[in-house]
């Protein structure tokens, strides 16, 4: 076995020119993402948990360049959800089994604080775990939300690379999310964070300093994506992530991080119909479908090409579970 992978297996530690070897050399990926699978199924098992994602607004004051939502995009249709709607899709989506929620949305400042405290309680009435996925906020803000019942926070760092950090986010601070996560960490928040691979200038050097960086953080989810550029935004011109490459990215986290969760994403089946079934067998361990319901899921349009923009949520959740037995894994039942 390459002695570096073998290392990573064993002892769950490597230095950034190990990673970078890693990276550059596409002759062991097979291996690579063998072992990943293989310490995957030592440290988390099987079992695939699933998580709901609730995709309640798409409107944003933000305008990182790589995203369809940024507030410069005129070519959205923007919506926002009542609380009713966010409530009802919560409800059926408990009914297709659901035991935890993903809240997501754009940085929208009509959600107060005050009204998602009042949403986060509302859902936690149906016993399931809330994850919250909206952008930066103060801590008292991520306070009120942790006091309000919600148990889990994900943010992707996007890039640890300040310089491309800033390039990529106008207006925003590398500082400002690293102080977010500390913040989440400090109010007990089971943390998700992550990175996108491909972005402009982005070097692989670059990449294994997410990856170590996500090591130091001690994140508990990790959720890499391949870029995918966006005729909608400034870097629609841009080459984009390659599925391989974010799968490395991935596989190479989970022999780094053996007991965290690592979803499959949805961005790697945009770009490979097999993606998620593929990451599932190179360290992933979750999947998150979406549960909004009608119309909305074509307008939560972060990158072209999105999956399962048709279908319903009752559908989705029959297909990945077919999809999940078909490689011999069962769905989570906590
Ligand atoms: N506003 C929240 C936040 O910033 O965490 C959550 C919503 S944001 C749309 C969710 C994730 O979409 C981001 O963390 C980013 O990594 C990903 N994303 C945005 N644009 C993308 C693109 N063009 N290709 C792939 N992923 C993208
Ligand atoms: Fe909305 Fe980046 S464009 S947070």
């Amino acid at each position: 076995m390459n002695e570096i992978i073998e290392k990573a297996k064993c002892f769950h530690k490597l230095d950034k020119e190990e990673i970078v070897s890693l990276l550059k050399n596409n002759s062991i990926n097979k291996e690579l993402f063998q072992t990943a699978d293989e310490v995957r199924r030592k440290y988390v098992g099987d079992e695939v948990h699933l998580r709901g994602l609730v995709e309640f607004s798409n409107i944003c004051k933000q305008n990182c360049l790589y995203c369809g939502l940024q507030k410069n995009n005129g070519n959205v249709e923007r919506y926002r959800l009542s609380e009713e709607e966010i409530f009802d899709f919560a409800q059926k989506a408990v009914g297709y089994g659901y035991k935890t929620l993903v809240m997501q949305s754009g940085e929208d400042g009509y959600f107060s604080t005050e009204k998602l405290v009042k949403i986060i309680k509302k859902v936690k009435t149906l016993d399931v775990a809330v994850t919250m996925s909206i952008g930066e906020c103060p801590k008292e803000d991520y306070k009120a939300f942790k006091e309000a019942g919600a148990n889990r926070f994900l943010l992707r760092i996007e890039t640890t690379d300040p310089v491309l950090y800033a390039k990529m986010h106008p207006n925003m601070s590398h500082e400002n999310r690293m102080r977010c996560l500390k913040d989440l960490q400090e109010l007990g928040y089971e943390t998700g964070t992550g990175c996108l691979v491909g972005l402009p200038e982005q070097t692989l050097e670059s990449l294994a300093d997410d990856i170590l960086f996500f090591k130091e953080l001690n994140a508990d989810m990790i959720g890499i994506g391949p870029f995918i550029p966006n005729q909608d935004t400034p870097l629609k011109d841009a080459e984009g992530g390659t599925f391989e490459l974010a799968l490395k990215v991935m596989a190479i986290t989970r022999l780094l991080l053996p007991d965290i969760n690592i979803p499959a994403t949805t961005a790697m089946e945009t770009l490979d119909p097999k993606g998620r079934l593929i990451a599932l067998q190179s360290g992933a361990n979750v999947v998150m479908p979406n549960v909004t319901e009608g119309d909305y899921r074509k307008k939560y349009l972060i990158y072209p090409g999105k999956i399962c923009l048709n279908d319903t949520p009752a559908h989705c959740r029959g297909c990945i579970t077919g999809k999940i037995s078909s490689i011999g894994r069962t769905v989570s039942k906590d």
